[in-house]
This record gives C-alpha cells, sequence and structure tokens, in this order.
C-alpha cells in the first residue's frame, strides 16, 4: 500500500509490529519542540546542567588538544546554541579564530540560534546549514581544520549497533586532524535516572504523548490520548531507559485506512536512551576507527563530553 510520506510510513509500519514501536525521531514537532525544551530546564532532568557545567570549565582543556588556532566549528543538532555559546566564548577569549556551523533539521531553531550566539559573540563567523544533516554535512568533508560537537547525549536515543553505524560515518567526514566532541549521559544511579524520564510536573509524559496527538493532526488519526499512559523505565543492566506507552483499555485506533487494535495494557514503545560508562564509550571509539578519546566530566561525574580522535595522545 502506498504511503502518503515517509511518517506515514513508518507509523503504520511501526504500529503493525507485534511489539508495537514509533521512532522517537517523530517527538520534534514544534509542540514537541516546545516540550523538550520545558523538560531542559527541568530539575530532574539534569543534562542539560551537567553538560553546560563541563562547557563553562574545562573547554580550556578542552582546546590543548587544538593545534591549530584558525578552524571550524560544526555542530550537529544544534539547537538553540544556549550552551555551545559559553564554548564558543572560552575559544574565543583563547584567541581561536572560530567560525561557527550550526546544523539543524529546523531553519526556525537556527533563527534562535543566530540571535542567541549573536547575542554574546557580535563578531563570530556564523554560518547556519540548515537541513538533515546526513545529507549536508558530507559537503564539508574536506573542509579542514575543524571540531564536530555532537551534543545532548543525542547519540543515546540510537542503539548500539546504529551508534557505531553513525560513529563510523562521522569519521567517514573528518580528515586525519579533525576532532569530534560528543557529549554523553554517564551511567550513574538508577534512581537518578528514572526520575530524569518520569519528573514530577508531567512534561516528559506530555512530551510523550504527543506523538499521539501529532498523528492525529498530521495523518488524520483518531488516537484517544488520555486512554494512554507513559511507562519510562531504566535497565542498570543494559544502561538503557526505555519509554513506553501504555493502552489504558482495548481500543481500535484508526489512522486513513488502517485499523489499529490495543489490547488493555498494551505497550507502545517509543524511546530508548543509552546511558554509558567511559569503559563504553572507549570500546566505540576502537570500534570506529579512532585512534584515542578523552573524557571531560561534570563535578558529580553524571555526564562527559568525550573527544574522539584519529592521531594517539
Ligand atoms: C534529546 C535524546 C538527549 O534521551 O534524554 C528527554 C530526549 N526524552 N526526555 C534524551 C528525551 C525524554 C533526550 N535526547
Amino acid at each position: 500500500m502506498p504511503y502518503k510520506n515517509q511518517f506515514e510510513q513508518d507509523v503504520i509500519e511501526g504500529l503493525q509490529q507485534p511489539q508495537k514501536q514509533l521512532s522517537s525521531k517523530y517527538f520534534y514537532d514544534e509542540t514537541g519542540d516546545k516540550l523538550f525544551q520545558q523538560i531542559m530546564n527541568l530539575e530532574e532532568y539534569y543534562l542539560p546542567e551537567s553538560e553546560l557545567e563541563i562547557l563553562k570549565t574545562r573547554t580550556a582543556d578542552i582546546a590543548k588538544h587544538i593545534e591549530v588556532d584558525k578552524f571550524d566549528v560544526l555542530e550537529l543538532g544544534a539547537g538553540d546554541g544556549r550552551k555551545v555559546v559559553y564554548f564558543l566564548e572560552e575559544l574565543t577569549r583563547l584567541g581561536k579564530e572560530v567560525t561557527y556551523y550550526p546544523f539543524d533539521i529546523s531553519s526556525d531553531v537556527l533563527k534562535t540560534n543566530m540571535a542567541n550566539v549573536k547575542d554574546k559573540l557580535p563578531y563570530l563567523e556564523i554560518n547556519p546549514i540548515a537541513g538533515d544533516y546526513s545529507k549536508t554535512l558530507p559537503a564539508f568533508a574536506i573542509n579542514t581544520p575543524k571540531i564536530i560537537l555532537f551534543l545532548g547525549s543525542n547519540i543515546g536515543n540510537y542503539n548500539d549497533e546504529r551508534a557505531i553505524e553513525f560513529l563510523r560515518w562521522i569519521r567517514s567526514n573528518m580528515q586525519v586532524d579533525d576532532i569530534l566532541l560528543m557529549g554523553v549521559d554517564l551511567r550513574k544511579n538508577p534512581k537518578t535516572i528514572l526520575k530524569a524520564y518520569n519528573d514530577s510536573q508531567g512534561v516528559t509524559k506530555a512530551f510523550n504523548l504527543n506523538v499521539l496527538h501529532r498523528i492525529n493532526r498530521e495523518l488524520g488519526g483518531n488516537f484517544d490520548v488520555d486512554a494512554f499512559d507513559h511507562y519510562p523505565f531504566y535497565d542498570p543492566i543494559s544502561g538503557i531507559t526505555y519509554s513506553y506507552l501504555v493502552s489504558l483499555k482495548a481500543q481500535v485506533v484508526q489512522i486513513g485506512e488502517h485499523k489499529i487494535p490495543f489490547k488493555k495494557d498494551e505497550l507502545l514503545h517509543t524511546e530508548v536512551s543509552q546511558k554509558y560508562s567511559l569503559e563504553e564509550i572507549e570500546n566505540m571509539q576502537k570500534e570506529t576507527g579512532f585512534h584515542s578519546v578523552q573524557h571531560f566530566l561534570d563535578s558529580k561525574s553524571y555526564f562527559s563530553i568525550s573527544l574522539f580522535s584519529q592521531v594517539s595522545e
């Protein structure tokens, strides 16, 4: 059956699996972006604060690994730029001459990014690149020297195999002296992690449920969103936080011509957020052809910005 777009195909095929699933990449429509901004301001969602502490306190140490004085900073999935500005500011203070290339799928977000960065660093050269970075990054592979930033623990949404594939792909877009800085949420007390995905105000619940609203809006679905609940679950053995939606009753959902039956208490899987140990990050480095990795942590050791390089230390 032909689908009207990729979103519809992925939704219908995901909901027809024995274990129903939806890709977390579909969380981020306009409402989803706003809810994610709210999540980032939650006390319980410790990730942004931990990463920001590293950018504020460790950038000078990170910069010691950069031999050149003039280089490009390419940020994948740049978002609003409110954190990276501390990194760029410190580099500028250290006398580095940087050009900033924020890559993001949304040109709206890039406008906010530009405004935020320009506000603090009016003289910085910024070249926003709108679109899917898997399509736009390859054109920059030969530009050198550069630092690629992949922050926010976005790597966590990939399973092991895809994370490896992704890192290999990034490396294929780098020259030997280029550097990758990746933000990674670390393994820690399981209760701390679970709380980050089960906040007391219900923002994460609304974020997870929003994907059903989006299906209703964009694909003409008739999800009774109140008949689903949010169920996050952290498995400290695998280091994965799983997010599910639970059907609170037996129900049939209609999306276009497709009828999707749910049993009472049936689970719909929506997201994985992988947490890593430093050793696991080092294993990824070895498996993906990088020659070394160095970790920069916050004071609580909640988060790492790991520097991947292709030259040995
Ligand atoms: C944007 C993928 C890093 O997994 O922590 C936040 C998304 N999901 N709360 C994460 C998210 C639920 C977030 N990442």
